[in-house]
């Protein structure tokens, strides 16, 4: 069942979140699952803010603790590919790399005021997302199952 929801916005608006969890994006691995969780909440956060007009200061905050929250979720990942010597672990390691540069350079040009949070920011944060989800992370949540 698809799962609706909503954020407390400005004048005790409702609503709808940018991203929609759903079932279909879980890899079967419970940590790395409420950690992917996690991340559609920071950048649903991230997304709210933004609609709601709030201060640089305050975006700029959840944007870094979206970009450290990546890094650390990545962390996670890395150290199961090691521990159990995920074959595909270069490729994997080399999509995350690509990501957090991305990332970090988000922030660097947003805090410079050299970007702004648009709707292709979004775009990309969740197409991202979404494509190294049901792609590298279910590959290597299926290894994980066959090392349970
Ligand atoms: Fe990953
Ligand atoms: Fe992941």
């Amino acid at each position: 069942m698809k799962q609706v929801v909503a954020l407390l916005v400005g004048s005790g608006r409702f609503e709808l979140a940018y991203m929609q969890w759903r079932s279909s994006l879980e890899v079967g691995h419970d940590q790395i699952d409420r950690e992917h969780r996690s991340l559609v909440e920071a950048l649903n956060r991230l997304h709210a803010a933004m609609k709601m007009g709030k201060g640089k200061e305050e975006i700029g905050q959840i944007l870094v603790f979206l970009k450290d929250y990546t890094e650390s979720h990545f962390k996670t990942e890395e150290a199961m590919m090691l521990k159990h010597g995920y074959p595909a672990a270069p490729g994997h390691l080399a999509a995350h790399a690509d990501l957090v540069q991305q990332v970090s350079a988000l922030v660097t040009d947003y805090h410079a005021g050299k970007a702004l949070l648009t709707g292709a920011v979004f775009d990309f944060l969740e197409g991202w997302l979404v494509k190294h989800i049901m792609s590298e992370d279910k590959a290597l949540g299926d290894f994980m199952k066959s090392k349970a």
